[in-house]
């Protein structure tokens, strides 16, 4: 069994958080996220001049997954600049659901709740 530790992950996130390239909304994102196989993966928010192609720090955290090997996301936790718990915009919500489902843990402003509670009813691979 792989035990979530909740402090190391905010530790990471906000780590990550401080290699954020945002340049033009100045708003810092860091995330991690414990895998089934013990790795821990992360990701920092990338902006670009063509502000609309902007990388969400999920997007990274979702690349390093993928490209480390893959598995199953377990615990999730995401901060800004400062350190607060955020909540992942909708589409990251829906690209943490590919990798980690219902029951993936998520630190949130209001506590640990699962993908299920943030993103009901999602549209998933079962569904194809
Ligand atoms: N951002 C993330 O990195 N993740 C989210 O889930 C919400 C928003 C970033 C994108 C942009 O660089 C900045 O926060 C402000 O929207």
């Amino acid at each position: 069994m792989v035990v979530i530790d909740w402090d190391r992950l905010r530790a990471e996130a906000r780590s990550m958080s401080e290699r954020a390239y945002a340049p033009y909304s100045n708003y810092r994102v860091g995330a991690a996220a414990l895998v089934d196989d013990g790795r821990v993966v992360s990701g920092c928010n990338v902006e670009n001049a063509a502000y609309g192609v902007v990388l969400c720090a999920e997007c990274g955290l979702v690349s390093d997954l993928v490209a480390g090997g893959g598995g199953r996301l377990l615990a999730f936790s995401c901060v800004n600049g400062v350190g607060d718990a955020i909540m992942p915009c909708g589409r990251c919500r829906q690209l943490l659901w590919e990798h980690g489902g219902a029951d993936l843990l998520m630190d949130t402003p209001r506590g640990v709740l699962t993908m299920e509670d943030v993103l009901p009813m999602a549209f998933g691979p079962e569904n194809l």
